[in-house]
């Protein structure tokens, strides 16, 4: 690996329980790998990047996690078995369908709630409304928990993300070209050297303060040179200026050599994303009528990359 990404990484600080998470990813990875099983590696949220050593402020970004929560349901229902590197509190596979006070909604107590709370045993059946909808995720997620298919590894900052990419990375190379990485997380190019940061929470007696970022070296470098030499890598790009979209998309795949980029624009990624190979590129599209009836962009990506994937694991295999 060149010494720019070690350096980096050896300035950059581990999550403390890095050794027990790599053994979890280690035991999944064992657990996972009979013949013909495919994983698939995806990221999904933000990364933070803090503004202090003892964190009270920090910059962060827009990402919910919809594109990485929708996909890994889509992957797994697709047969493979899904690492979900996640933002903490971002939306997470099958939990994304009922957040908020939406959960509540589905709930009832029963007429005599009132004397068996006093008791400790108050019920709480879902509406009858309500069952047709949270049935199908649950026997799902069920499912999916049972057969120990997937597991979520929860990051927040960017020094986190970059140490448990790296992590999962490894893991998976023995897999050789059964592993696919599907990089949706919205990961920082920009971050505070941590010998540049303050300790303390920075005070505002001290008037405004300068804050200089550096740049993140891209770590898809590495990860497609190194760690994974042999796996299907597709990366996203995201842009806000639609002129900018193709070229950089395909600026990237030159650059690094992975398989795919996924390019979208900010404010369509939910019904547009471009597929960007080096010498083509094509859209999928949701249609309003379709998200009418709850089709998810995502389903289609999923499908086409498991296409991609599997003829990509058949000429890799016939070398
Ligand atoms: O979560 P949602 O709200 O649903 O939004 C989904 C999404 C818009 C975040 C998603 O579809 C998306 O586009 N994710 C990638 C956003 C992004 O980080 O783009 P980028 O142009 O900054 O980076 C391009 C690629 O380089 C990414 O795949 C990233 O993993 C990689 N990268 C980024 C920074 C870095 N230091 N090293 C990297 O390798």
């Amino acid at each position: 690996m060149s010494s720019h990404i070690e350096e980096f990484y050896s300035c950059l600080p581990a999550p403390i329980d890095l050794e027990e998470t790599k053994k979890l990813i280690k035991d999944f990875c064992c657990r996972n790998t009979e013949t013909d099983c495919k994983i698939v590696l995806v990221t999904s949220g933000g990364t933070t990047v803090p503004l202090e050593h003892n964190t009270v402020r920090f910059v962060d970004n827009f990402s919910a996690g919809t594109r990485g929560s929708a996909s890994a349901e889509y992957f797994l229902e697709n047969g493979y078995s899904v690492i979900f590197l996640f933002r903490l509190k971002s939306l997470e596979p099958y939990v994304r369908h009922f957040t908020g006070q939406a959960f509540l909604d589905m709930l009832e107590t029963n007429k005599s709630g009132k004397e068996k709370r006093i008791v400790g045993e108050l019920a709480f059946p879902v509406k009858q409304e309500s069952a047709a909808a949270l049935l199908p995720v649950l026997l799902r997620y069920q499912s999916v928990k049972e057969t120990g298919r997937l597991l979520c590894i929860p990051f927040t900052s960017l020094a986190d993300y970059l140490w448990l990419l790296r992590a999962v990375s490894e893991s998976l190379a023995d897999l050789g070209p059964r592993a696919l990485l599907y990089l949706a997380a919205a990961v920082s190019d920009f971050y505070i050297p941590a010998n540049e940061m303050p300790t303390h929470k920075m005070q505002s007696e001290a008037g405004p303060p300068t804050i200089s970022l550096q740049l993140v070296p891209k770590v898809l470098e590495p990860l497609v040179n190194n760690w994974l030499p042999h796996a299907f890598v597709v990366s996203f790009k995201l842009e806000t200026d639609e002129s900018l979209l193709i070229s950089k998309a395909r600026g990237a795949l030159t650059k690094y050599k992975h398989k795919l980029v996924i390019a979208n624009i900010l404010q369509t990624r939910k019904n547009k994303v471009v597929l960007v190979t080096t010498d083509s590129h094509y859209e999928i599209v949701v249609t309003q009528e379709e998200t009418n009836s709850a089709v998810e962009i995502e389903a289609k990506i999923v499908a086409d990359l498991k296409q991609k994937h599997d003829h990509f694991i058949a000429v890799s295999c016939r070398r």
